[in-house]
């Protein structure tokens, strides 16, 4: 990332979503803030009419895929959040929700043990105005880049000058201190569950500071606190389209000075975070994604296989 400048990829990543509003009926992921979050040159070109929708149907397309991981790793985090939040009211109410179909809007009805949910990483996640029924019942904690998070701030002043009061900004450089360090700057509870979403950011981050990140989120979450994140397989699996992606993504981000450092082996993960005391509850590969999420949709939004969508609980 630039010093004293909000992550360009966080600013992308709202642009995506903003993006996904205009001309598509039936929404992956549905975020009515994201125009407002991300960089003012995005918010010019939205706002000309008409343009929006070109964009999307046009400019966009080589870059679909992409798009369309920026919104199925919040749709699939948002989707794991409501299912561990129903838990104790399906036992309450005898239904339940695996995840599928529809995108939730309404809260999950009973209580559930989790009160608390930790956005590591959240650039512009706009979780907090956007679910407000939902983050009723949570302490929301915002873990990120102090750069990033200085600009997320100022943004949201102008979107509501009344902010959330469950919500809590704890900055942090992954690169220098742990998650756990930076929670416990903050009303963090460790002793209760938490759910965390880490999302688009381990690509960002050497090896070596995920697995730190991963460590640091595995002592301080209480027993039954869940984990959704996602991470970058190694160039050397994919082929033909995939690959080529994967090259015009990593040079989109180099000539944003983010540059994609990080990529882990699916069978090396999963054995360094069961050795961390997850439990590994789901992955889904580029195909799993498609059809859970996409298969049905008429649309040409197609998700990158080159990352992986994780789900994982403290034992
Ligand atoms: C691609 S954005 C993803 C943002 C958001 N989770 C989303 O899905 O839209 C990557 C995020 O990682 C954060 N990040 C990158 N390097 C970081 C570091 N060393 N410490 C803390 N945050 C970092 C950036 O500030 C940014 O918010």
């Amino acid at each position: 990332m630039k010093k004293g400048r909000a992550s360009r990829t966080a600013e992308g990543a709202a642009a995506a979503r903003a993006l996904h509003r205009f001309g598509v009926p039936d929404p992956l992921f549905d975020d009515p803030y994201a125009l407002r979050f991300t960089s003012p040159a995005w918010r010019m070109l939205m706002s000309v009419p008409g343009l929006g929708t070109w964009v999307n149907r046009s400019l966009m397309r080589p870059l679909r895929p992409v798009q369309a991981q920026v919104l199925v790793r919040s749709r699939y985090a948002e989707d794991q959040l409501a299912a561990a939040l129903a838990q104790v009211g399906a036992a309450q109410n005898g239904r339940g929700h695996d995840g599928r179909g529809a995108q939730q809007d309404a809260y999950p009805a009973g209580r559930s043990a989790i009160g608390q949910y930790v956005i590591v990483g959240a650039g512009f996640d706009s979780f907090a105005l956007r679910r407000t029924e939902w983050a009723k019942t949570l302490r929301i904690y915002e873990l990120d880049h102090p750069d990033t998070q200085l600009a997320k701030r100022q943004r949201l002043h102008k979107v509501s000058r009344e902010l959330p009061k469950n919500l809590e900004f704890v900055p942090v450089d992954f690169e220098r201190e742990t998650v756990a360090a930076a929670l416990q700057r903050s009303s963090f509870d460790s002793a209760s569950p938490a759910f965390f979403s880490w999302l688009g950011t381990t690509p960002y981050l050497s090896n070596a500071a995920t697995l730190a990140t991963l460590q640091a989120i595995a002592e301080i979450a209480a027993t039954g606190s869940q984990l959704v994140f996602d991470y970058m397989i190694p160039q050397a699996l994919l082929h033909g389209e995939q690959l080529e992606m994967m090259q015009t993504l990593k040079g989109y981000t180099e000539r944003r000075n983010e540059p994609l450092c990080g990529d882990i082996d699916p069978p090396r993960l999963r054995a360094a975070v069961q050795a961390m005391g997850f439990e590994w509850l789901e992955e889904l590969d580029g195909h799993q994604q498609y059809e859970r999420y996409f298969a049905a949709r008429q649309d040409d939004l197609v998700p990158m296989h080159a990352t992986h969508l994780v789900h994982l609980r403290r034992c």
